[in-house]
């Protein structure tokens, strides 16, 4: 009774405020107000939620990561290789121009496109790394993060109706945001023996079935696989797309700066001929510069995409902070080369030492060993009849090692290892993988 009360008081007083507005509907009162009524006599009515709910996943790795940290809260040591976050620091450069900004008053929104500063340093990095030259003031958006600069670049350029095709094994957000823009996720299987990269033909194949596919997903180099699309595999998927010339290819770069082959260099697609007017790339500070809790990431795009996603930006979320622009300003500008090529030597030593491990395992391979981001995908499809989930789970439950399932990606049988976390933390999860497999 008391809680009717106080849905009724509420109801009321909602309906006073907001009688005062122009767009004031009785309806809503009364819907309010019958709620109330209805509570009163315990059958609770529940407004349904949007229906486009029941077809999205939540993220695999996130819940892993939630069960890691409530096991953690209650106690437990576990060993998490879960995560895509590099384990360092960020530069302490970064880390400075953050407190300079907060104690010099950069405290309030900015433009809805990021910092003017903060654009320039991000057209002269990727004029001079990746010679693609993007117009600042029109051509770049800076966003929460990658993953939202992501989802915005896909709600720019298709939706209802379209399909968007997405290589597996993918990043699992791909194609629950496709389904989110209402969009349906078409993918396009690669093979071990193509390297987990894109094949062009079967590209060609792909796109030829499926007219209504308006998007490409290229995640290069790719999470979960490693891989690296070298430039001329790059440039005969180009190929292939000249065909299809209302494909917009969404290419996440966010990895590009951990590439383990001997030039280590990863083309950016919007530098090859003939694609810059149709490649929305996208590109952060969380990888390379450590900076995951900033959530600072950026699309680069023409001047069409990048208004259409500013558009969007500016109802969703206005800007992303102030203070981690800052920090994205120093991150381009203070941060020397250097500080990122010791990072890929570290992380290539993890790497090798993981591929060394997991070749002594029985039952488990690695085909495609990655040349790029901070992930294997070794595959264990000998143990649990390939049923990665169950096997993850259970580990995780005797040996508390959190890795996540491949089936996630679109890779059952194997499963998802970062290895960017500390070379003692990956010998003990070696170690803890080792004894399991063993186990069974
Ligand atoms: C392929 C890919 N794209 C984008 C992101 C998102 O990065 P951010 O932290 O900048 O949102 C991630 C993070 O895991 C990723 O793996």
């Amino acid at each position: 009774m008391t809680r009717t009360v106080v849905f009724t008081a509420t109801a009321i007083l909602i309906g006073q405020s907001l009688s005062s507005c122009a767009a004031f509907s009785p309806a809503a009162s009364t819907s309010s107000f019958s709620f109330a009524l209805n509570d009163a006599v315990n059958t609770p009515v529940e407004p349904p939620l949007n229906p486009l709910l029941s077809q999205i996943k939540p993220s695999k790795t996130v819940e892993v990561f939630s069960l890691v940290k409530q096991m953690e809260a209650e106690g437990e040591t576990v060993t998490s290789l879960c995560v895509g976050e590099p384990d360092f620091a960020p530069p302490q450069c970064v880390l400075d121009a953050a407190t300079a900004a907060m104690n010099g008053g950069q405290t309030r929104y900015t433009a809805v496109t990021g910092t003017a500063d903060l654009r320039k340093a991000i057209a002269e990095d990727l004029k001079s790394r990746k010679g693609v030259e993007y117009n600042p003031v029109t051509e770049i958006v800076v966003g929460n993060g990658a993953k939202q600069c992501v989802y915005q670049g896909l709600l720019a350029a298709c939706g209802a109706g379209d399909e968007v095709v997405v290589p597996a094994p993918y990043w699992p957000s791909y194609p629950e945001m496709a389904l989110l823009v209402g969009a349906s996720p078409v993918i396009l299987e690669t093979s071990v023996d193509d390297g987990y990269l894109i094949n062009p033909d079967a590209l060609d194949k792909c796109l030829e079935e499926h007219p209504k596919a308006k998007v490409l997903m290229l995640c290069n180099p790719s999470n979960p696989t490693g891989g690296v699309h070298s430039t001329e595999l790059l440039t005969q998927i180009a190929k292939v797309l000249e065909k299809y010339p209302n494909v917009v290819i969404l290419a996440d770069e966010i990895y590009e700066r951990l590439v383990y082959t001997d030039d280590g260099q990863c083309t950016s697609f919007a530098s090859l001929p003939g694609m810059f007017s149709r490649t929305i790339t996208i590109n952060g500070f969380s990888k390379s510069h450590a900076m995951t809790g900033f959530r600072l990431g950026y699309l680069a795009a023409p001047e069409r995409f990048a208004k259409a996603t500013s558009v969007l930006q500016g109802q969703i979320t206005s800007c992303a902070s102030s203070v981690s622009q800052a920090a994205g300003v120093s991150a381009l500008n203070d941060v020397d080369d250097s500080w990122l090529e010791n990072n890929v030597v570290i992380m290539k030593e993890k790497r090798d030492y993981v591929l060394q491990e997991l070749a002594k395992m029985d039952g488990v391979s690695v085909s495609v060993p990655p040349n790029g981001a901070f992930y294997v995908l070794p595959d264990v499809s000998k143990y649990y009849n390939g049923d990665d989930t169950q096997l993850c789970l259970d580990l995780l439950k005797e040996k508390k090692l959190a890795l996540v399932p491949g089936e996630s990606f679109g890779a059952p049988g194997t499963v998802r290892i970062s290895y960017a976390t500390s070379m003692e933390e990956l010998e003990t999860a070696m170690t803890k993988l080792r004894e399991f497999l063993e186990s069974l």
